[in-house]
């Protein structure tokens, strides 16, 4: 029987120019690089300038997504965003970056599932082109967390970055095998009653103000690495595949210490484990994408490879997906 997958066709992503290293850092907060490397493992962060927008970054790492896939903007019918910094309340981004691409046909949406936007994003599409409704699509998380950081609050600031990445998929037909390229398995979960651990305390609909990112940074952590484990898991259960399978373990970037603990319960060795948090801190919605598109642009991800990808943000909201790149 011939069934539809999302098959990557390719990848790109754009970083602001400035590098934040942790020194600049510890000149605005009383902080030190020590402190920040062995927390979190990140050594510096991109911070965007003015002009270096939401649209504007997602459009650049759009663009080089659609190069490095060979096909033409035009031929996209599906573009979904994935960010919790949207340059405006709306119209969504994702249209704006339609708009720059020259692309006039098929649907563009934002999506909001904050860190986990990704994987909510790359899930979204996958149901979109499976059913035939829609051919290609351009997924994309970006951010400009920058704009939402309160900088005097060291407990957070030093924590996130600016940044885009995309990834163009295509409905494929073939026989559905697990050896076959394509999107093999997406696991999405969610649970509101966690709002006050991660949140913005500002609204359109509460203080009418862009608001300021609130983290209860022990509790996340406590959460993180069972509530991760449990989607992996599911990954595995859904397709049979193990730990032991795994090309390239791809996570959400949020801090060096979530990721080793995660790999570690799961029996994933460290070596298949892709790691930018170190050089982009952590970007939400864009650090899986960012990190993809780096680890492909390097050589290290290559066609026919297993990649799991896994997020967790704030909601909570947390996912897994299994990739036959
Ligand atoms: N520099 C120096 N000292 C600091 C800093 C800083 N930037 N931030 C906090 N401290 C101090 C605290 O004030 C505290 O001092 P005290 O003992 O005198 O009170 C001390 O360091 C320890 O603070 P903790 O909050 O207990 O530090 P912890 O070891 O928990 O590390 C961290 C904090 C890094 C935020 C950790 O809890 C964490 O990684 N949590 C996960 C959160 C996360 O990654 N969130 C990302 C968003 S969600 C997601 O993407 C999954």
């Amino acid at each position: 029987m011939t069934v539809l997958r999302s098959v990557v066709l390719g990848c790109g992503h754009a970083l602001p120019a400035h590098r934040m290293t942790n020194a600049e850092i510890a000149t605005r907060v009383d902080t030190s690089d020590e402190w920040i490397v062995e927390r979190t493992g990140i050594n510096a962060r991109h911070i965007a300038a003015k002009d270096e927008t939401t649209s504007v970054l997602a459009t650049r790492a759009a663009r080089a997504a659609i190069e490095n896939a060979g096909i033409e903007a035009s031929s996209i019918d599906l573009v979904i965003l994935a960010t919790a910094t949207p340059d405006f309340t709306f119209p969504a981004t994702a249209t704006q970056v339609q708009a720059a691409l020259g692309i006039t046909q098929g649907a563009a949406f934002d999506l909001q599932a904050v860190c986990s936007g990704f994987v909510y994003a790359m899930t979204t599409a996958d149901k979109f082109l499976i059913s035939g409704s829609h051919k290609r699509a351009l997924v994309i998380g970006a951010e400009t967390f920058s704009r939402i950081l309160d900088w005097e609050d060291r407990t957070t600031c030093v924590l996130f970055g600016d940044g885009a990445g995309a990834v163009v998929l295509e409905a494929q037909p073939g026989a559905g095998e697990i050896a076959d390229r394509g999107i093999l398995s997406t696991h999405l979960r969610a649970d509101g009653r966690h709002l006050d651990k991660l949140y913005v305390d500002g609204g359109p609909s509460t203080t009418a103000t862009t608001g300021h990112l609130r983290m209860e940074g022990k509790e996340v952590f406590r959460y993180a690495v069972t509530f991760l484990a449990e989607v992996i898991e599911a990954a595995f259960k859904a397709t049979g595949l193990t730990a032991a399978d795994i090309d390239w373990f791809v996570p959400h970037q949020a801090n060096r210490r979530i990721i080793d603990a995660t790999a570690r319960k799961l029996g994933i060795d460290p070596a298949h484990v892709v790691l930018t948090v170190g050089d982009h801190g952590n970007t939400s919605a864009a650090s899986i994408p960012l990190a993809l598109s780096t680890a492909c642009a390097d050589g290290r991800i290559k066609k026919g490879q297993l990649v799991l990808i896994e997020a967790m943000g704030g909601g909570f909201t947390w996912g897994s997906a299994l990739i036959r790149w």
